[in-house]
This record gives structure tokens, C-alpha cells and sequence, in this order.
């Protein structure tokens, strides 16, 4: 799905992004492009980012567990 209509920015490029450290919309800015010309996906991608930052941070919870049950 694009987030981002004006650049071409996927909804898993962002994801990916997050996942290699970015976590706010103006480093999305600098590595993708993204919302830098109309804005209209700037939510959007602002959700995304919260999003999968919360997923992170639940699978290293469960990581964490898993290795202190082992
Ligand atoms: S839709 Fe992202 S800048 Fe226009």
C-alpha cells in the first residue's frame, strides 16, 4: 500500500526504515522522501511509525522472556 502518492513511499519501506533505527517522521523525511511535498500522508506515516515501533518493542519483550525462561 503507498503511503506516500507524491513520492512513491510504501507502507513496508517505512516499516523497514523504523526497523533499521529511524524513529521520528523527519528522518523518514531524509531516507525516503516521504511527505516532503503536499503532506497529506504526513498521519499516516506518523501512525506507521508508532505502530511498528510498538511491535518492536513487544517482540523484544518476548524475546527477553524467552531467554530468561531458557
Ligand atoms: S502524499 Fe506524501 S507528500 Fe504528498
Amino acid at each position: 500500500m503507498f503511503v506516500c502518492i507524491c513520492k512513491g513511499v510504501r507502507e513496508k519501506q517505512i516499516r523497514r526504515e523504523v526497523q533499521r533505527g529511524a524513529t521520528t517522521f523527519e528522518e523518514l523525511q531524509m531516507s525516503l522522501d516521504v511527505g516532503i511535498c503536499c503532506g497529506q500522508c504526513e498521519e499516516t506515516a506518523k501512525a506507521l511509525i508508532d505502530e511498528t515501533l510498538d511491535q518492536e518493542r513487544a517482540l523484544d519483550a518476548m524475546t527477553h522472556c524467552q531467554y530468561q525462561q531458557a
